[in-house]
């Protein structure tokens, strides 16, 4: 079967391979004999450069139902997101922006039913935010526009439906927004789009008969729907073949309610160089990454010594594998990872007018924050304009949870109580923060622009289960 793959440069030059997808053949996930794993090889998402019309750099993207083949011989229903050049049959195409450009994210709704599309990690106005307030009826078109107005780094876009974000984002509805400045053009990092510098959405999912499977029952939607098949851009355990030399990857957690702790099976260490919205100062060495879902990083691995071999990342949670990386060419060019990165600001927390509580709660099937269901027509929090705030959310439930805001990123002060308890690789920009069974986090945060007294963002736990059951609510910008 012909599989299309398209490798970008990141810059104007372009050059787009065919090849054939068939390959070796990997045993599936065990729960059938004659279901066999299809793609061995990295799908790279298309790299959507806009098409400009008057200044303004428009995505003409459309949601649709597809069929994807995760299993030889098998055609998944899945739902995807095409560009006008290149179909998808599952995930949608990264979105290539810079940092100033005026754009408009065209989405049109060919799914059958509503849908919204959240630029998530965007610093947009609410209206523009593609939350639960701008819905998209059936065969009609929305469109984001907006200013991109902040710093390079790795965001993604998915539905945000109400009580519905779970099963479209299950289905396949997501894609990566990659934003480029002046900054992160000038630093020696691996730019090559799907050659050093690989984007990697990962996700689990469960089949039934080589079907996605989405039927979570109530324990599972208390604890997280995690699932016995890992893919890598919809593809189960792919291979990848690079260059001996240090290679990026920006990785996503796309699941809708798995943590994952990445590593190198054989222990190799690895530098992290961004958080959700920007880079990190300095990079930081690490062997293994913990990231919830939505949560992003960007880490480079040196593979320069490691011409001929196999490195395989994996998920140690669950003893999973994503990804074979095989380390098979010379390198064409090199790149020296900076020792300094970017200088963030950082608010003092004596400058901080208020500290916001926030507590996680809930039972079977009814999940809460500070004892509220989401409900669309309540505003729960009001935030003024310019004030520096301090939020604390605290997991009152023996489940893991996270936090993720809209409108603006913030820093993480403390972990339970400590500020020494903040790892270094979590003291950046962040806009979704991982909060263990019975834990608490601080965050500092400034409400910069975009004041509007009817359209609310969100914030919420972004395991798409408690989402969708209530673990949700609004806040005005004033
Ligand atoms: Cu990733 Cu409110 O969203
Ligand atoms: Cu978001
Ligand atoms: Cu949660």
């Amino acid at each position: 079967m012909m599989q299309r793959r398209s490798f970008l440069t990141l810059s104007s030059i372009t050059a787009l391979w065919i090849v054939t997808g068939c390959g070796g053949k990997k045993s599936a996930n065990g729960s059938s004999n004659d279901i066999i794993a299809s793609k061995n090889q990295l799908p790279i998402p298309e790299l959507l450069n806009p098409t400009e019309k008057n200044g303004i750099k428009h995505y003409d993207l459309q949601v649709q139902k597809a069929k994807h083949t995760f299993f030889e011989g098998i055609e998944t229903n899945t739902y995807a997101i095409s560009s006008t050049s290149t179909p998808h049959t599952y995930l949608g195409p990264t979105l290539l922006m810079q940092n100033g450009q005026k754009v408009s994210v065209n989405y049109t709704n060919a799914l059958g039913e509503e849908i919204t599309m959240h630029g998530h990690g965007m610093h947009v106005p609410p209206t523009m935010d593609g939350s639960a307030h701008q819905p998209i009826a059936p065969n009609q078109t929305w469109s984001a526009q907006y200013t991109v107005n902040q710093r390079a780094c790795t965001n993604w876009y998915h539905p945000h439906t109400m009580d519905k974000t779970a099963p479209q984002v299950y289905h396949g509805l997501a894609g990566l927004i990659i934003i480029e400045d002046d900054e992160s053009k000038a630093l020696d990092l691996p730019k090559r789009y799907g050659v050093d510098d690989i984007p990697l959405v990962l996700q689990d999912r469960n089949f039934s008969n080589g079907q996605i499977d989405y039927d979570p029952g109530m324990r599972e939607i208390m604890h997280g729907y995690t699932a016995d098949t890992f893919i890598a851009n919809g593809a189960i355990e792919p291979t990848l073949d690079v260059e001996a030399k240090e290679i990026r990857f920006r990785i996503l957690n796309g699941s809708n309610s798995t943590v994952y702790t990445l590593g190198f099976a054989d222990g190799r260490s690895f530098k992290q160089i961004a958080t959700d919205n920007a880079f990190l100062e300095a990079p930081v060495a690490l062997t293994r990454l913990t990231l919830s879902p939505a949560e992003r990083a960007e880490i480079v691995v040196d593979l320069s010594d490691a011409k001929g071999a196999s490195i395989v990342l994996k998920e140690y949670n669950h003893n999973k594998t994503f990804l074979t990386v095989n380390v098979s060419n010379d390198a064409t060019v090199q790149t020296t990872l900076p020792s300094k990165l970017t200088t963030l600001e950082k608010l003092g927390t004596s400058t901080a007018v208020r500290t916001r509580p926030f507590v996680l709660s809930g039972m079977m099937g009814n999940f809460k924050i500070n004892g509220k269901s989401m409900d669309i027509n309540r505003i729960d929090e009001t935030v003024p304009l310019g004030d520096v705030e301090i939020w604390e959310v605290r997991n009152d439930m023996m489940v893991d949870h996270n936090f993720h805001i809209h409108a603006t990123h913030f820093m993480l002060i403390e972990r339970n109580g400590s500020s020494a308890r903040v790892p270094a690789n979590e003291r950046g920009y962040k806009d979704v923060v991982y909060i263990p069974a019975n834990e608490s986090v601080k965050f500092i945060v400034k409400m910069v622009d975009y004041k509007d007294n009817k359209v609310p963002y969100m914030y919420h736990c972004h395991f798409l289960e408690h989402e969708d059951a209530g673990m949700m609510g609004q806040f005005l910008v004033i």
